[in-house]
């Protein structure tokens, strides 16, 4: 479904560039959920913004879908960003839409009639469970209720893909935990593929089938939730672990292995 094969992307910069991606190999299958782990700088949202063409790659190749991200011409990026729906740390909804007016953006931009934006609207709030909030401005929503509509609008084209940028890591562990949640219910009742990348390990553990480990712009690590959280291999994962553990509590249960 994504399929990222020794991909490079250095950013220019004054004094050489900065290396953001070295040589990633990466394979996200159909339907499942799959997580990056890192820190801060380790490549985490370059690799996940290659994946809608927000960033290009120098090296390598990247097929979604189907289709080669390097030969796939203005159409195909198109087509491409439409099938893939993208969610933010901080939510980048439109301030003077509503929350209707925000999950309907997309679909205007794509010229859907009227009738038939109001419907997948409709079935939408009830899938993010905000119905009530229909008519309310971004402004008096909760963090929460935010990322709600968020995942509304990026759901809004009915895409294959969903891509999560940090998704919970402004909210608190209860109002993240119901987000993630939401996610694993798209997922498993939607059958979209989720690509997240966070910094919390916690939400990763949660709702991710399998698991990847960026450190410098390498990705070190990857494979089975169980495997890679419950026994790591390198020692970057094992300190990531250990920084995340909450008074000893480990991230999986060892005996799922
Ligand atoms: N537009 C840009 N121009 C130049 N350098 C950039 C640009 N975007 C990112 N970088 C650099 O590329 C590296 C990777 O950045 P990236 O944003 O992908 O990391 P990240 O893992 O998402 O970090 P964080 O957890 O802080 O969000 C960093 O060294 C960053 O400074
Ligand atoms: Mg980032």
């Amino acid at each position: 479904m994504i399929e990222f094969q020794r991909i490079s992307k250095t950013y220019p910069s004054k004094d050489g560039g900065v290396a953001a991606l070295k040589n990633v190999s990466l394979m996200v299958t159909s339907r499942e959920i799959f997580g990056v782990i890192g820190l801060s700088g380790a490549g985490k949202s370059t690799l996940l913004r290659l994946v809608n063409g927000l960033e290009t790659f120098d090296e390598g190749s990247l097929t979604v879908d189907g289709v080669d991200l390097k030969t796939s011409g203005k159409k195909g990026l198109r087509d491409l960003r439409q099938n893939t729906g993208m969610i933010f740390q901080h939510y980048h909804l439109l301030h003077h839409r509503n929350v209707a007016g925000n999950i309907a953006f997309p679909l205007e931009l794509l010229g859907y009639r009227k009738p038939e934006i109001n419907q997948r609207v409709e079935e939408l709030l009830g899938i993010v469970d905000l119905k009530e909030k229909k008519h309310h401005y971004p402004a008096v929503l909760s963090g929460g209720q935010r990322q709600r509509v968020a995942i509304a609008r990026a759901l809004a084209t009915n895409p294959k893909i969903l891509l999560c940028d940090e998704a919970t890591s402004s909210l608190d562990p209860i109002t993240g935990g119901a987000i993630l949640t939401l996610l694993e219910k798209i997922n498993r009742e939607c059958g979209v593929t989720i690509l997240m990348i966070s910094h919390q390990l916690s939400a990763v553990s949660r709702i991710c089938h399998r698991v990847g480990v960026l450190k410098d712009g390498e990705l070190i690590e990857q494979g089975a939730k169980e495997q890679v959280l419950g026994y790591p291999r390198e020692a970057y994962t094992k300190l990531l672990i250990e920084s995340s553990e909450i008074h000893g509590k480990p991230l999986v249960k060892k005996e799922v292995v």
